[in-house]
């Protein structure tokens, strides 16, 4: 079996930064802050008028945004971890919560806040959506974390 690997570059998602969004009731960006453009590497123009599913990660399990839907759905609002997609193929994880905007008591838009998380929990993360994955779509693709040094070390093995 041939096994190849790719390197994809982690985007940090700074403390204190709110990464905000909106969507009409099908999903298409309506609002996306300056924040959310800089960290997925987007101009806010490139945003507004995509579905959301422009970021979406392909290590996201289908499941998730499954329960995202059916969450909303109900009317309730949805939280968890999301592993985002840059433009440039990179990535950033985010602790998302996901609510109905309301005028006059009608539901008429859908908008998420975002915090970062810390890497421990990223890691935890990846590893639950890898398993979920797996048994959702029997995927072989496997994500592994490596610092610097240890890539010097991969590299000079290959
Ligand atoms: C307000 C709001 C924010 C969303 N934010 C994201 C997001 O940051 N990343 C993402 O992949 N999906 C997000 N979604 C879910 C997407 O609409 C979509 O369901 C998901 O990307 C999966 O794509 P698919 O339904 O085409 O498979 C959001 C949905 C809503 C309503």
């Amino acid at each position: 079996m041939n096994t190849t690997f790719d390197m994809f570059i982690e985007t940090e998602v700074p403390e204190h930064v709110e990464i905000i969004s909106r969507t009409d009731l099908g999903g298409v960006i309506t609002y996306a802050n300056d924040t959310f453009a800089k960290i997925s590497g987007y101009e806010v123009d490139e945003l507004i008028g995509k579905p959301h599913n422009i970021v979406r990660h392909p290590d996201m399990p289908k499941s998730v945004f499954a329960d995202i839907w059916e969450t909303l759905g109900r009317g309730k609002s949805w939280q968890g971890y999301v592993k985002n997609k840059r433009k440039d193929n990179g990535y950033y994880w985010v602790y998302a919560n996901v609510s109905g905007v309301y005028k006059n008591g009608t539901l008429v838009e859908y908008k998420s806040l975002r915090s970062p998380i810390d890497r421990e929990t990223e890691i935890k993360m990846q590893n639950t959506y890898d398993a979920l994955r797996k048994s959702e779509e029997k995927s072989s693709r496997v994500v592994l974390y490596v610092t610097e040094k240890q890539l010097e070390q991969i590299e000079k093995l290959l």
